[in-house]
């Protein structure tokens, strides 16, 4: 038996969104070049489908980083594992991830990037799980206000797998064989 996965934001539903935060975007930075930080590597999907939506000048870093603590509950305390191959001073960054919950990791590379002197600093998320938040940070774009529930898909992973599922869906059941 596969693991039991439901549907909760179609493709279509998904790149329609999309569409609108690429428009919006680029209305926003109109005559500037946005820098994009991928979050790896749950944001590689979403970054990879808006940048290809944003009609403006584009540039794109990845940086990878993980909260320290075992399980799924975030301890706050976040470590960089891959830093970004550019320095982002007097560039407009905007920082694309998959999803916000606690907040930790938002609020961490905010203050990161932010104390490298960046022109603009903002922050594009394709979920955010509000109900969550234990540290408050600012998103400037949402693609969807999601329930708390652990979700996959799009980049989202359980266990590294599910990544490649083109919608974003709960895991209902977990396949008792693993
Ligand atoms: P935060 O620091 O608690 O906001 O954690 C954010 C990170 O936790 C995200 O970038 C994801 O990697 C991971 N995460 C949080 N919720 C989910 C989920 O529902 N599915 C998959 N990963 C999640
Ligand atoms: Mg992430």
């Amino acid at each position: 038996m596969a693991d039991k996965i439901s549907v909760m934001i179609t493709e279509d539903e998904i790149e329609k969104k999309v569409c609108e935060l690429g428009a919006q975007i680029s209305r926003d930075y109109a005559g500037k070049c946005v820098h994009l930080i991928c979050v790896l590597k749950g944001s590689m999907f979403f970054t990879c489908e808006l940048a290809k939506r944003i009609t403006i000048p584009v540039t794109i870093d990845t940086m990878s980083v993980s909260s320290y603590g075992s399980g799924t509950e975030s301890t706050g305390r976040v470590r960089i594992v891959k830093d970004l191959d550019e320095p982002v001073q007097d560039r407009d960054v905007l920082i694309v991830e998959d999803i916000i919950d606690s907040g930790n990791t938002l609020f961490y590379l905010m203050n990161l990037l932010g104390a490298r002197a960046p022109k603009s600093l903002k922050l594009c998320t394709l979920l955010d799980k509000p109900e969550r938040r234990v540290t408050s940070v600012k998103v400037d774009y949402c693609g969807f206000e999601i329930p708390d529930k652990f979700v996959v898909g799009y980049g989202l992973d359980y266990a590294q797998k599910y990544r490649n599922l083109p919608f974003i869906g709960v895991v209902e059941e977990l396949d008792p064989e693993g």
